[in-house]
């Protein structure tokens, strides 16, 4: 058999997962409410009603996922710590007890890792919030970073004997703008200034996150987790198509990357924003705080983003929830929702309607090369939801032939496989998803696994992708098709 091209000597291929999407068990060993159980209770927010009540059993069934990730010859696995269940009684004022049960959990989970040879990679931040915290102001509350530093330092504490890598935030772009602006996640508020609040207390909250982790376990790397998007205006030529372009790029990216990799705020978002916010909630030494040496910067990448002005002649109705998560009827675009549109491209799409375009992948991959040089770099979630088909194989065992998901996945690694030979120092890549999950808004009805779950027997079945990337993790090259 032939194969692909290869990647360098050490690169680790690993799969991911976060708390609230597949660990259910949400009363038990004194776990509390978070944003998400209240926010799935709510009726009308998440399609079909559905909840992380029950999810994937993670919680009950983790050692026989350690198992499987095994047999798969998965590397590294990247999973989050749910808030809730290590200080349950947090109030904004204080942290509270520490529920050791829930230390216990994660504790017998890296050990389960361990013995079968995988490395775990822990997200500290995947949405979980504690209720508590969002009932006194949540992340537009600046007490919410310092909660959760001194969260972030009991986990490092009791982990760091044997975690290498923590991830301090998950995606603060979907936290901040689809939790506070566009409503279409948890919490479900729709306040603008509270968005850009919220932006600014994630990026607090990592800079405090990553000197806890630091004083807790200093042999840790510790790394930030973004989702930035590619984005291109749709007519190159036209200056407003390239500033609708540029706003986009401010509020998905630069607001992150700068106060991170620089320690500043982009001059051009500020005044984007002023009508939304003064960003008095930006104190002296908060960006000194923000901008801490990363060991590592995770990205995200599903799909790309074209924009245009709504001033283009090719300007349609407005299509405000463009935002991959869910349309809701606001926009999570603060203080420019008005002006800019989102194009629909042509070409292939998944089951999420996001369109594909790995290009995306090597682009965003090289610009981290470029803006944080000597940064290493991790892909801590790429993967794609198509509608899976059960068939019965010969030997009368289920079967997925998901063959879109392993050409998605397929183009995508390519990508990052370019991306490594011009330079991008790539050390590893989590595909999303290990297992079929709660998919936020979605609910059930999107399926990211590379492993098929049942949810009335909770059977696991590697689907076709599954064995496919089994392969590429064998051979460090990628497999054909
Ligand atoms: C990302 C999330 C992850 C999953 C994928 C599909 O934005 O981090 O939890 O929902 O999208």
């Amino acid at each position: 058999m032939t194969t692909g091209p290869a990647f360098p000597a050490g690169f680790t291929w690993g799969s991911a997962t976060a708390s609230y999407q597949v660990e259910g068990s949400v009363d038990a060993d004194g776990r509390t409410p978070s944003i998400w159980d209240v926010f799935s209770a709510t009726p009308g927010k998440v399609v079909g009603g559905d909840t992380g009540e029950v999810a994937d059993d993670h919680y009950r069934r983790f050692r026989e996922d350690v198992a499987l990730m095994q047999r798969l010859g998965l590397q590294a696995y990247r999973f989050s710590v749910a808030w809730p269940r290590i200080t349950p009684a947090v109030t904004p004022e204080a942290l509270g007890p520490v529920e050791q049960r829930g230390l216990d959990f994660y504790s017998a989970l890296v050990d389960e890792l361990l013995a079968a040879g995988i490395e775990p990679a822990v997200t500290l931040y995947h949405w979980d919030l504690p209720q508590a915290l969002e009932d006194a102001g949540g992340w537009a509350d600046r007490r919410t970073a310092e909660r959760f530093a001194e969260y972030a330092e009991v986990v490092a504490g009791a982990l760091g004997d044997r975690v290498k890598t923590f991830i301090t935030l998950n995606e603060p772009w979907c936290s901040a703008y689809l939790g506070y602006a566009a409503g279409v996640h948890a919490p479900g508020r729709t306040e603008p200034a509270a968005a850009l609040a919220a932006v600014h207390h994630l990026n607090l909250a990592h800079g405090l996150g990553s000197r806890a982790v630091r004083r807790a376990a200093p042999e840790a790397r510790v790394a930030l987790t973004l989702n930035l998007a590619w984005v291109r205006p749709e007519d190159e030529s036209s200056p407003a198509d390239v500033d609708a372009a540029r706003r986009i790029d401010g509020l998905q990216n630069r607001v992150f990357l700068g106060p991170v990799l620089r320690g500043e705020y982009p001059a051009d978002v500020l005044e984007d924003t002023a009508g939304v916010t003064d960003w008095a909630f930006v104190r002296d030494g908060d960006l000194d705080v923000v901008h801490q040496p990363l060991d590592a910067l995770g990205l995200n990448y599903y799909s790309p983003t074209v924009v245009r002005s709504v001033t283009s002649p090719r300007a349609t109705e407005a299509r405000p929830g463009a935002d991959g998560h869910g349309a809701g009827a606001a926009s999570p675009w603060v203080g420019s929702a008005e002006l800019v549109q989102f194009v629909d491209l042509p070409g292939p799409r998944t089951a999420m309607d996001w369109a594909i375009d790995p290009r995306g992948m090597t682009e965003l991959l090289l610009r981290l090369r470029d803006e944080a040089p000597g940064v290493p770099l991790m892909v801590t979630e790429n993967g794609a939801a198509y509608p899976d088909e059960v068939e019965q194989g010969p030997d009368g065992e289920p079967r997925v032939h998901d063959a879109d998901r392993t050409a998605y996945l397929h183009a995508h690694v390519s990508a990052v496989h370019d991306a490594v030979q011009q330079g991008a120092d790539v050390r590893a890549y989590f595909v999303w998803s290990l297992l079929d999950n709660f998919e936020w808004a979605y609910g059930y009805s999107k399926r990211f696994g590379v492993v098929h779950v049942d949810y009335g027997t909770q059977r696991r079945t590697p689907k076709d992708s599954a064995l496919w990337y089994s392969r590429l993790a064998a051979g460090n090259a990628l497999p054909p098709l």
